[in-house]
């Protein structure tokens, strides 16, 4: 048995589905209840929460292997990053108790504890925290993940879907090198059945600049905005003017800043192949259909 935080969000779903596939038994650590979601029925259920440690040891037991996406994607709230990195020691400890046999951990590319920008810096020391915890271990680090369910391409094709123009930011390249959940699900899963301590990217076959990416996602939907290239302070501006009626952030000034610095980017030999723009054919009539809030989905 498995255990895998979030099968019915996103990249944990793509995980326990390649779980499933392979004939494994997954249990899910989710504050979701399963209805209507593809896999409903197929996965057990126990309850993502950090208030319980022994009752989080209990729902690890006997798991070979607990594959853990819990993150947030900034602070919000009262939640802070010093909040979200206790939670992932309880988890750990957790694990511990639980004598799971491995625990592969999502992390990001180029997370670093140097880092000037939070995200990057809190991944790196939960990554600490786990390569210190004793368990056997893997840490799958991602570019940008594209596949059903995620939130940035969808929503830059909504966007290009209703706005005349596309707000670019000037500046540099903020590039991306986009790689597709399923794959990064498949790495996740082979890299559980090694004993070796390993961290590895997962990343794409091809580096896009921000600029490139947006074009992609224009042609695939065959939108018409213009691509208009602006200072970052009027990118985040109309970013906000946008949001708001959508009580949502399309895009932070940290988020913005690590493009900037092209943190999206492995500095190791892709370990995937499917291209962005096979996917994005795929989806073309479904993507930015309708604007995925992260308020929605992941604060309420
Ligand atoms: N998406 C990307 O492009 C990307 C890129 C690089 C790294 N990563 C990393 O890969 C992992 C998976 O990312 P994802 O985008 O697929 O994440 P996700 O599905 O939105 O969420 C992953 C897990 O975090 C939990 N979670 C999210 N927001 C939360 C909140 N506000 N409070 C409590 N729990 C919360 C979810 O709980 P529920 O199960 O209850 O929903 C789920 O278990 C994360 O560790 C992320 O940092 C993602």
């Amino acid at each position: 048995m498995h255990v895998v935080t979030g099968a019915f969000s996103f990249t944990g779903a793509y995980v326990a589905r390649a779980l499933l596939e392979r004939g494994e038994r997954v249990r899910t650590l989710s504050r979701r209840r399963e209805r209507g979601h593809p896999l409903e029925g197929q996965v057990e259920l126990a309850r993502l929460q950090f208030e319980d440690e022994e009752a989080l040891a209990r729902d690890l037991a006997d798991a070979e292997t607990l594959f853990n996406t819990y993150w947030v994607r900034f602070p919000r709230d009262d939640v802070t990053w010093a909040d979200v990195l206790e939670n992932t020691r309880t988890l750990l400890r957790a694990a511990r108790t639980a004598e799971v046999g491995r625990v592969v951990q999502f992390s990001v590319s180029n997370a670093s504890e140097a880092s000037p920008h939070g995200y990057f810096r809190a991944k790196a020391l939960a990554e600490r925290a786990l390569r210190e915890s004793g368990l056997s271990h893997a840490i799958v680090r991602p570019t940008l993940i594209f596949g059903r369910g995620e939130l940035l391409l969808n929503n830059v094709a909504w966007t290009l879907r209703r706005s005349p123009a596309f707000l670019l930011p000037a500046g540099g390249r903020y590039a991306t090198q986009p790689v597709s959940a399923d794959e990064v699900a498949l790495l996740a899963v082979d890299l559980a059945a090694r004993s070796d301590d390993v961290t590895a990217d997962a990343a794409g076959p091809a580096v896009y600049s921000f600029g490139d990416l947006v074009a992609a996602v224009r042609e695939a939907i065959d939108a018409r905005a213009r691509l208009v290239r602006c200072p970052p302070w009027a990118v985040l501006a109309a970013a906000r003017v946008v949001s708001l009626p959508l009580g949502d952030v399309l895009i932070r000034r940290g988020e913005l800043a690590a493009l900037h610095d092209d943190l999206l980017v492995s500095r190791e030999p892709p370990r995937t192949t499917k291209r962005l723009e096979d996917w994005l054919a795929g989806e073309a009539d479904a993507l930015g259909r309708s604007f995925v809030s992260e308020r929605r989905r992941n604060w309420q």
